[in-house]
């Protein structure tokens, strides 16, 4: 079914802050979970989330600085999670089922860009493996704790850089930082529409976003001087025009979590704390989507690949 990608007049805006989109909202005796939610946007979100009264799980690639950052945080819980280790998934995953208990919301917001091409496990593409077939594993394991649960994949308009590569998903013939994350993050938000489309029967429902262009250590791999040629800082080093706070970057994800009248738009890319348009321009910071992002077929095609190369399939 074709995802509903137009304005619903949510009242927020890309000034709004994951505190505004919260007001009202009572969370409390909520499980969220939050993949990176000690860092950079997810370190805003789970501040906000759990100001709203949520219990707050956070699966870290770091626990121990994950713990330092959470400090202070009420209702945090920090667990070893890497997303580009589908052992160690596995193991997290059984352990929090082991638990009993349900989430009602999860974000899968941890990410990398411009990383190393060195491959993992058996020869992935990084990029693609830890931003896309790590939740994808991640969410297949935790489904029995899902039922009734939103779900939300954190994109980019990094997608404008890339459709699927289906003949050479993990870029064996040409390597490129850009297309990789570009490619990743278009699997992010055709992750959504799957997901939205299977899980529909027992009440789950899944989300894409773009949080807009916010400084954090997510450009740590991209020198200084590149980043001001892209126009991304300032030469003084502040964030150029058009830059979100971190704060602000964190709305979208967590309206995207908790928009009561989201329901119906299940699939739906988000941005600026409504559902983006579709792209009218390649400028990135202007964003909406681009059609190869919500395509059902492409979306389809891509859970199944997915299914194949980590061996999990817990919702079809
Ligand atoms: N900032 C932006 O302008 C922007 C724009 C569009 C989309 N996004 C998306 O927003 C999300 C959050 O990014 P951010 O800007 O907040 O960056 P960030 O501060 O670097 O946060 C990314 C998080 O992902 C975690 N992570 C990386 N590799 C991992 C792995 N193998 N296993 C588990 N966790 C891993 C990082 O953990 P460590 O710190 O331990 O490495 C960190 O907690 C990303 O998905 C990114 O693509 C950001």
């Amino acid at each position: 079914m074709a995802i509903t990608q137009h304005k619903i007049g949510s009242g927020f805006d890309r000034h709004s802050t994951a505190d505004d989109v919260l007001a009202g909202i009572d969370l409390t005796g909520k499980n969220v979970l939050i993949t990176g939610g000690y860092s950079g946007l997810g370190l805003e979100a789970t501040r906000a989330l759990s100001r709203a009264g949520a219990h707050v799980v956070v699966p870290a690639r770091r626990p121990a600085t994950a713990t330092q950052a959470l400090y202070g945080i009420p209702r945090t819980e920090v667990h070893e999670l890497d997303l580009a280790d589908p052992d160690n998934i596995r193991v997290f995953s059984d352990r929090f089922l082991e638990t009993g208990r349900p989430l009602d919301i999860v974000i899968g917001n941890a990410g990398v860009m411009a990383y190393p091409n060195t491959p993992i496990g058996p020869g992935w593409e990084p990029h693609f493996a830890i931003n896309h077939l790590g939740h994808y594993a991640l969410v297949n394991r935790l489904r029995p704790a899902l039922a009734g649960a939103r779900v939300v994949s954190v994109a980019s308009s990094g997608h404008f850089l890339s459709d699927i590569r289906w003949d050479d998903p993990h870029l064996r013939h040409g390597y490129d930082h850009w297309l990789a994350y570009g490619q990743s993050k278009t699997a992010n938000a055709l992750f959504a529409v799957h997901l939205d489309a299977l899980g529909a029967a027992e009440g789950v429902h899944a989300f894409a976003v773009h949080p807009g262009s916010i400084l954090t250590p997510l450009q740590r791999r991209i020198p200084r001087e590149q980043q001001i040629a892209q126009g991304w800082i300032t030469p003084e080093g502040r964030p150029a025009d058009g830059f979100k706070t971190p704060a602000q970057g964190a709305a979208t994800a967590v309206w995207a979590a908790t928009s009561p009248p989201l329901d119906q738009y299940g699939g739906a890319y988000c941005q600026d704390c409504d559902i983006a348009e579709p792209a009218t321009t390649d400028d990135m910071l202007v964003g909406g989507v681009k059609p190869w992002a919500i395509d059902p077929g492409s979306a389809s095609r891509l859970w199944a690949l997915s299914g194949e190369l980590t061996g999990l399939d817990r919702f079809s």
